[in-house]
């Protein structure tokens, strides 16, 4: 497929648009690709001796590890430690959180980008900014917000996170809401609108309260979405509207 047009394809997934599966193939796994040495050489003619098949790399259950933590510190630092396999391999650092873990807001957004893996926060890249900017508008500043990701590593290539990706990452997930407890929740995007509230579509869903994790939460578009689409913002503004309702109760 056309370079422009699989970006273009990947960046729609990515803000919650349905497109067709064209997901990249997965780099391997760093530690099961051993180097290849004069050894291995055969003859053009030899037949080629079947080398028994690496396992496929199979994470640990993440929900015992969460469980143990009892501080958000605690929680950050078992994420730090945690082989999460290519997602770990390929970033930099973990992207826990930023801002005020006794807000009553907690935003969701999906996975940390490239300047977010940077960083070691998540959007503090250009979408970042428009979400500080949007939230400011309804009167929110950093201290107002404490703000998260679905997926704790920025997936190789920038590609969307994969299901069983979610999945992984999920009882981290569940945990941090559950120690930092806020009031409500902000689903940032297409892709936490469906793993959080196992909804699909953002076009259709914006602005409607969902409920995950006995919390109120609101799906909203994704800020990097609107810096594509800002005809959107309007739509936007209005889903922020019926945020700032419910945080002033
Ligand atoms: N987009 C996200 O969903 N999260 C980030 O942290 C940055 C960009």
């Amino acid at each position: 497929m056309d370079a422009a047009l699989r970006s273009l394809l990947d960046w729609y997934a990515q803000v919650g648009v349905d497109v067709p599966d064209i997901a990249p193939a997965r780099p391997s796994r760093k530690s099961a690709s051993k180097p290849r040495t004069m050894r291995d050489a055969k003859p053009a003619a030899a037949k080629p001796t079947p080398k028994p098949r690496e396992p496929a790399f199979k994470p640990l259950d993440a929900a015992p590890i969460a469980a143990k933590a009892k501080t958000l510190d605690e929680l950050r630092a078992a994420i730090n430690a945690y082989d999460a396999g290519v997602l770990s391999d390929g970033a930099r650092q973990a992207v826990f959180s930023r801002g005020n873990p006794a807000a009553d807001l907690m935003v969701i957004g999906e996975a940390p980008g490239r300047d977010e893996d940077i960083a070691g926060e998540p959007f503090v890249g250009r979408s970042g900014q428009l979400l500080d900017r949007m939230l400011g508008a309804i009167g929110l500043g950093a201290d107002d917000v404490y703000v998260t990701n679905v997926i704790n590593w920025r997936p190789p290539n920038n590609r969307n996170p994969e299901d069983h990706e979610i999945e992984m990452c999920r009882p981290f997930l569940n945990r941090h809401i559950e120690l930092a407890a806020p009031k409500v929740l902000l689903l940032v995007g297409g892709v936490s609108l469906s793993a959080m509230a196992g909804v699909t579509g953002i076009m259709k869903n914006h602005g409607q309260w969902q409920e995950v994790n006995n919390l109120p939460a609101l799906p909203i578009y994704h800020p990097a979405f609107l810096l594509r689409r800002p005809e959107l913002k309007k739509e936007a503004w209005l889903d922020l509207l019926e945020l700032r309702a419910k945080l002033i109760g």
